[in-house]
Formats: structure tokens, C-alpha cells, sequence
């Protein structure tokens, strides 16, 4: 006798033999036929119980989500769609799961109340696959990068600046918030404070990732990103995971070459080794899309969608033409957009980002050269004196999904840009040692993780693809 799991069982060859499984029960029908699933796969195994000789009371307790041990012989199945069950000699109840009690029933539910239920909702195909993709995303992740020669980076997550200079930092203090310490100004006096200054949250592991870059030489960071945007977004979360490469000796041409060959590196990957939790998602996603208006609707499956970002290289385009063709563009003409596009310079906004995408190219994008007082301080200024290095990957569905640059490796200009936006230079003395010591032409972008795992689950809310979501007015969990 063995114990085991479902994912191992399906594909067993060794019928015959005893096994045992421990298990949640997805449905139990006629008294007789048990589906049991362990998260070790989307697919459940069939357990037949001989209820003749099975007593009356056991067979009541075999309800939705109670947790079983079933002990029995591994057969060929008489029935469709599975290739093996176990003819159950023994059951024993591990866990109880009163049905009446049970919030998630056996049918669709919302996910809105899914949501509301996130501790619950790893139970249902739908969870389970996504988080299963999740998972082997984040393995592919490490994987490409530890085989292409970069090192990961533990960046902090406490710092004391805003590489974003955005200002959406969430404060991190152990001061009496309702009695602080206050300055000669009367401002509360950080110097009191448990690092001996003002704190956050990380934006983004940037910063010190260069510092790191340009002594590993190629490095990546893999974590947790907190931004305070009040944007009630299906985009946006208030903590999300980030991925940050950066590689010393790279210009932004090599960083667009890098991100194209990243994403669909690990896109690949994840279609080879989750094809039954895709099969699944992309079945979800054909039906979602036929409910859908005609003009709202996805020309393509999920599966469809994700093989033509592997085969087809993405679209560069400049910040200038797409300004250009965006300016040119129906919707702008007739006043559609809800922002219109009329002065250069102008940021794009997600409705700009998908018509590029979407309608225009028809490919995922990765505009460049942004106009520099619309982009962040450590991007390399070009010779025009009005762009910079930055680039930004565009996916259909998602918009943004990778924002990067080149940096600016000239310590003068980037003192000045320091300057002119009244950031301390004595902040950033040790992001400037970097110009000052041996520094170099290097690159790096984000991706946003969970925009990614969006992309490949076919999942149209981001709360929906990261376990326990945290967004404006929720941090429930
Ligand atoms: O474009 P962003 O702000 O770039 C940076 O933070 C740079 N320091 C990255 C770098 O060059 N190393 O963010 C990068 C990506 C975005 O493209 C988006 O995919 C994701 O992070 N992102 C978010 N994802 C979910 N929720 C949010 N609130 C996000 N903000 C950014
Ligand atoms: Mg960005």
C-alpha cells in the first residue's frame, strides 16, 4: 500500500495494486461515484464505493469539501474520460464539511463572491489552475534567468527612497501615529523613528538592483511591490510582485531583445508543463468571450492568443510615431477617446495602450524614446534633449505589462536631473557612487507579475490571479 496523490494515480500504470489517497470530495453522485481532488492536478480522480456494504451514516458524511482517506484497488475504468479509478474497500472521514454550512456549491459561482471567499476559492478548477500556473510561471521565472547567467537579488523591502518618484509610498514607522515626536517645524521627527528616518514600502527594487548590476553584472529581482495609487483598476493592486532584470553593458536595444526573449521563454515553458490547466482556462475563456458582444470579443482561444506572442516578434515603434498614428487614429478624429490625444508629450493612457495594440498593430508593442518629463529620473536622456531611453512592452488585453529604459549612466546629467525634479543629491549618494566607480552603458525593466500571469490565465481581473489580492479599502485575510 502507497499513499499518493491524484496527479501521480492518473497516470499510474500499475492497476491492480492497493493504494490509498488522501483527498477533498469535489462530488459524490448515486450514493456510489466519489470525484476526489488534492490540488496535485485539475483533474479529479473517481472513486467507486460499494454503498451496499458501506454503512448508512459514513455515506451522509461523504459530502462537498469534506477531506477522505480512501483506501482501495487501482483499476482500469469502465467509465469515460478517465483512464484508471479506485474500487473503494475502505473510506474513512478525516475531515467533516457540513453542506448546509459550505459556502462554495458545486456550480458557478461569482467572482466577486469568490473573492470574498479567497480563503475558500483555491478549492474550485478555476482557482487551483491559476495558482497551479502561478506557481510554474514563478519556476520559469528563476529558470531563465539562472540559465541565461543572471543572479537574483534580494532586494529590501523597508527603503528610505522612491525610485519611482511617484509617491505612492506606503509608510513604514513605529512612531505613536496618534502622539509623534514632533521637529523644531513641529513635523513629526523621524530622527525618533525606528530606522532614524522617514521609511517605506518599495516601489521597486531598481535602485539598489543597478548597485547590484554593476558588480554581478547581470542580476534579477523577484518580489513584492507595494504601491499606494488609489486606482481602483482590473490591473491594479497595492501589492503585487514584481520582476526587475538588470544588466550592466546593455543598451535599450539588448533590454527590448531581453524582454521579448524572456516573455515568451516563459510563456513557452508554462504552455508545456500546464496543458491540462490551460486546456481547461482556454475552455473557460472561448465560452466567457461567446457571452460577450461581437465587438468586445476576443478574435481568439486563450491557447491561440498565447501562441502568437511566441511566434511573432513584437512591434517597436517610438513614442513619436504612436503619438502620430494615435493623433491620426478614428477614435481621436471622432472624439472617442475619453482623453484626447492633441499635444505631444501627452502620457498614453490604457485606452491608447490597447487601441495600439488591439486595433492598430494587432501584436504586442514596446514603445520608446518617451518624452522625458513624462518618465522617471534614472532614464538616459537622449540626444534631442526632450526623450529618453524608456521602453514599455504593450500586451493585447493588458496594456502595460513591462515598463524599462536604459539608464543614464553620465553622472553630470544626472545630477542635473536631480536638480531640476529637487531630489536630494544626498539622498542618492550612493545610487551616484555607481556614476562615480567604473560606471557603464546598463539596462533593466519590470514586468509586472501578475499582469503576466493575467496574460497566460486568460483571467480579466488581477485580483483573480494573486492568492490573497490587496487593493484600496481591502486588505481582508
Ligand atoms: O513601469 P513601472 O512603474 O516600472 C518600474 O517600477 C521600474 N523601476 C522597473 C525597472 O525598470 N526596473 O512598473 C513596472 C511594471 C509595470 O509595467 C506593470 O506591469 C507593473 O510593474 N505594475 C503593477 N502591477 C500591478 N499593480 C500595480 N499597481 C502596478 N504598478 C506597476
Ligand atoms: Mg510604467
Amino acid at each position: 500500500m502507497q499513499k499518493t496523490s491524484v496527479a501521480d494515480l492518473l497516470q499510474s500504470k500499475n492497476t491492480g495494486i492497493e493504494v490509498t489517497l488522501k483527498a477533498w470530495v469535489r462530488t459524490f453522485r448515486a450514493n456510489r461515484f466519489i470525484a476526489l481532488n488534492d490540488g496535485s492536478t485539475i483533474k479529479n480522480i473517481q472513486c467507486v464505493v460499494d454503498f451496499e456494504n458501506t454503512d448508512e451514516n459514513l455515506l451522509k458524511r461523504i459530502t462537498t469539501s469534506a477531506a477522505v482517506s480512501v483506501t482501495g484497488i487501482l483499476e482500469e475504468s469502465q467509465g469515460k474520460g478517465q483512464a484508471v479509478e479506485i474500487k473503494v474497500s475502505k473510506i474513512e472521514i478525516l475531515g467533516d464539511s457540513n453542506p448546509d454550512e459550505y459556502p462554495i456549491q458545486p456550480k458557478k459561482h461569482s467572482f466577486e463572491f469568490l473573492r470574498e471567499n479567497a480563503h475558500l476559492r483555491i478549492r474550485t478548477n478555476t482557482f487551483s489552475a491559476v495558482m497551479r500556473i502561478r506557481s510554474i510561471l514563478t519556476f520559469a521565472v528563476h529558470k531563465y534567468f539562472t540559465e541565461n547567467g543572471f543572479f537574483n537579488v534580494h532586494t529590501p523591502i523597508i527603503t528610505g527612497s522612491d525610485a519611482e518618484g511617484a509617491g505612492e509610498m506606503f509608510q513604514v514607522t513605529t512612531l505613536d501615529l496618534g502622539n509623534p515626536p514632533k521637529d523644531e517645524k513641529g513635523k513629526p521627527d523621524y530622527s525618533k523613528d525606528f530606522f532614524g528616518k522617514e521609511t517605506n514600502l518599495t516601489v521597486s527594487g531598481q535602485l539598489e538592483g543597478e548597485t547590484y548590476a554593476m558588480g554581478l553584472g547581470k542580476i534579477y529581482t523577484f518580489g513584492p511591490t507595494f504601491r499606494a495609487e488609489n486606482s481602483n483598476t482590473t490591473r491594479h493592486l497595492a501589492e503585487f510582485w514584481m520582476i526587475e532584470p538588470e544588466v550592466a553593458f546593455n543598451d535599450l536595444d539588448a533590454n527590448m531583445d531581453l524582454a521579448e526573449d524572456f516573455i515568451q521563454n516563459v510563456i513557452k515553458y508554462t504552455m508545456e508543463t500546464c496543458k491540462d490547466d490551460l486546456a481547461f482556462l482556454n475552455e473557460r475563456f472561448v465560452k466567457e468571450e461567446s457571452q460577450k458582444p461581437q465587438l468586445q470579443r476576443s478574435e481568439w482561444s486563450l491557447i491561440e492568443k498565447l501562441q502568437f506572442v511566441l511566434d511573432n516578434n513584437f512591434k517597436r515603434v517610438s513614442y513619436t510615431e504612436a503619438y502620430e498614428i494615435l493623433r491620426n487614429s478614428k477614435p481621436n478624429k471622432k472624439k472617442k477617446f475619453q482623453f484626447p490625444i492633441n499635444e505631444w508629450g501627452v502620457d498614453f493612457q490604457s485606452e491608447h495602450e490597447r487601441f495600439l495594440v488591439e486595433k492598430h498593430f494587432k501584436c504586442p508593442v514596446i514603445l520608446f524614446d518617451y518624452p522625458a518629463n513624462i518618465k522617471a529620473f534614472y532614464m538616459r536622456l537622449n540626444d534631442d534633449g526632450k526623450t529618453v531611453r524608456a521602453m514599455d512592452v504593450l500586451f493585447p488585453g493588458i496594456g502595460e505589462i513591462v515598463g524599462g529604459s536604459q539608464r543614464e549612466e553620465r553622472l553630470d546629467v544626472l545630477k542635473e536631473k536631480l536638480k531640476a525634479l529637487d531630489i536630494d543629491e544626498k539622498e542618492m549618494w550612493w545610487y551616484l557612487d555607481t556614476r562615480r566607480f567604473g560606471t557603464a552603458v546598463h539596462s533593466g525593466f519590470g514586468l509586472g507579475f501578475e499582469r503576466l500571469v493575467q496574460f497566460v490565465t486568460g483571467m480579466n481581473n488581477i485580483r483573480d490571479v494573486i492568492p490573497f489580492p490587496r487593493t484600496p479599502q481591502n486588505a481582508d485575510f
